[in-house]
């Protein structure tokens, strides 16, 4: 087993005022990887990866050097949405396992230094919950039915919805049940939205935090945390006029301000255990309201997905990183760096595609890229990784906390030829196949070059690998000084000992293409996302980079890591 990690040198923001140096919690800089439990590695090999699965990689994620593992959710779920809809929040999926399972990897995280995150999804259970199936049996106007949003239809017979509002996945957001009535669901009919104005859903969601966090767990990932709270209240709007309200708090579905009612209630469960556990919102609000989720008295971190967004370009980076540091600055929070999760186009991917005229998102380009097949041609695999890792040594170098996604480490390339009748994401079925959804970032990683499903499992895998995988493999890039899996470990290795206070300072580079930022103690970060070398000014060491190299060059579509010689405490 591998050893526990050190633990992260106290910064100098951690004076208190008499002078002693404190700890700070360990999320405000922590690297965390997301495991997507049912695609990470399956031990009964069923072709579900399951948490005995996650056991058996415990030393591979400690030797990764990770501080954290965030586990996506293993609920019992009907998968409708690749279990986003839970049927029940406080107990194992049986086909990944036992709640025992459960205990068993948060000892072996914990074992090895790594604290363990869990997924809350709060602003919907699945129509399996007990809930939902009383609420059905139950009829209109009975008790069960107030847990969630029921509503009767409109037009002479009630057979039309109560509005024509659209579901996150596409297709309508009302549901009719067998005797009329309607019930609203953001996302697939197949995950019911909770009614937040009803106590007893508010009383069940703090057992849920205080059973996992008496279960040892460290921290919590609320899912979309920004749309608990809903003003219903009639005449309901039309979608037009949703569209057109402003998201100013105010707002009927979204990003209400009363939202935080429920984070104040949070908290209190949460600051109620030593250490207090920790949670990141999942909050696809205005950049300006997001220091409302992360303050302390509230959820205390949220994501950040600006870089997520962006193009691989340093102009880009650089003023991100600008307004997001002061955004946490707001908050008090630290802030997060994120460049791919379950639910987008892989960077390495969207980084090869060509680029756009600025106009859309590259999200979207790599979503129309897999819609058509994803075309080989217009993938450059090669640029598109070598972006990619010049901007994770980017990112890594950050003030603040980093989450990485499960096979970006390997440097995995979304998957695009998945068959239809294979795909599983809602947003496929819903769409009627306009939108092919976000199952080619969730097939099961490859661990081995050989074997059935590259070692993911004694069986096959729940979605299809394709033969590209073998190249990819873990035991492949084991061992290999210039895998990506080999510049991962040594940039968690090197980020661990250069930790240091949550600031930075830019430094000219005269390009638009090179970004060049310094941490206390004299830790440099060098980003060239051009094509033309740029070559490092001062009396620097380097440490570490994105492509083979030695000496100030810093060559294009790279990052490079620099110790200064004569390094002191300030910038
Ligand atoms: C979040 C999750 C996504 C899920 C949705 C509904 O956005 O990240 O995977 O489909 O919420 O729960």
């Amino acid at each position: 087993m591998t050893a526990p990690h050190p633990t992260a040198p106290a910064t100098d923001t951690d004076l208190v005022p008499d002078g002693h140096a404190v700890v700070p919690p360990w999320w405000r800089q922590a690297v965390v990887y997301q495991v997507y439990p049912r695609s990470f590695a399956d031990a009964d090999g069923d072709g579900l990866g399951d948490i005995a699965g996650i056991v058996s990689r415990a030393d591979y994620l400690a030797e990764l050097g990770v501080d954290a593992v965030w586990l996506s959710p293993f609920y019992p779920s009907a998968l409708a949405d690749g279990g986003y809809d839970v049927a029940d929040y406080r107990d194992v999926d049986p086909r990944l396992g036992t709640l025992e399972d459960l205990d068993a990897l948060v000892t072996a995280l914990h074992t090895r230094g790594i604290k363990v995150v869990v997924d809350i999804v709060p602003n919907h259970t699945s129509d399996q919950h007990r809930w939902f199936q009383e609420a059905l049996a139950a009829g209109r106007g009975s008790a069960a039915r107030e847990r969630y949003i029921f509503r009767e239809g409109t037009g002479p017979d009630g057979s039309l919805p109560p509005t024509d509002w659209e579901s996150t996945f596409g297709g309508p957001a009302w549901t009719r049940v067998a005797d009329g009535q309607w019930y609203l669901h953001n996302f697939a009919a197949e995950q019911p939205d909770l009614n937040w104005d009803h106590r007893e859903v508010r009383d069940d969601f703090l057992t849920t935090l205080r059973f996992w966090s008496d279960r040892g767990v460290d921290g919590f990932r609320i899912d979309v945390a920004h749309m608990l709270t809903k003003d219903l209240s009639e005449p309901l709007p039309s979608a037009a006029e949703l569209k057109a309200l402003p998201r100013d708090g105010n707002h009927p579905l979204h990003d209400r301000d009363d939202v935080h009612e429920v984070y104040a209630e949070w908290r209190t469960v949460l600051n109620s255990y030593d250490p207090p556990r920790a949670a990141v919102a999942e909050a696809w609000v205005d950049s300006a309201r997001v220091p409302l989720y992360a303050r302390p008295e509230s959820l205390g971190q949220s994501f950040n997905f600006d870089l997520l967004l962006a193009e691989p370009d340093a102009a880009q980076f650089r003023r991100l990183v600008t307004d997001n540091l002061e955004l946490a600055s707001r908050s008090g929070s630290s802030s997060t760096w994120v460049l791919s999760n379950h639910d987008v186009v892989r960077h390495a991917t969207r980084y090869g595609l060509p680029r756009g005229d600025g106009s859309r998102d590259p999200r979207e380009r790599g979503a129309d890229w897999l819609l058509r097949g994803g075309p080989e041609e217009e993938l450059d695999r090669d640029l598109g990784l070598r972006l990619a890792r010049a901007a994770t040594l980017f990112v890594l170098g950050l003030p603040g906390s980093t989450y990485l996604y499960q096979g970006e480490e390997l440097g995995l390339h979304e998957v695009a030829d998945i068959p239809a009748d294979r795909r599983q994401d809602p947003t496929f079925a819903r769409t009627g196949g306009a939108h092919v959804g976000r199952d080619g970032c969730r097939v099961p990683l490859p661990w081995t070059a050989e074997g059935g499903s590259f070692g993911f499992g004694a069986g096959g895998a729940h979605l299809p690998q394709p033969a590209w995988f073998a190249r990819h493999a873990a035991d492949v890039q084991d061992g290999d000084p210039d895998s990506t899996l080999t510049l991962y470990r040594r940039a968690l290795a090197l980020r661990r000992t250069l930790q240091t206070a949550e600031r930075l300072e830019w430094v000219g580079t005269g390009r638009e293409d090179v970004v060049h930022y310094v941490r206390p103690h004299g830790w440099h970060v060098v980003t060239n996302t051009g094509t033309e070398p740029y070559r490092v000014a001062g009396d620097l060491e380097r440490l570490l980079a994105s492509v083979p190299g030695d000496g100030p060059d810093v060559p294009g579509g790279s990052t490079a890591w620099f110790r200064s010689r004569r390094s002191s405490a300030g910038l």
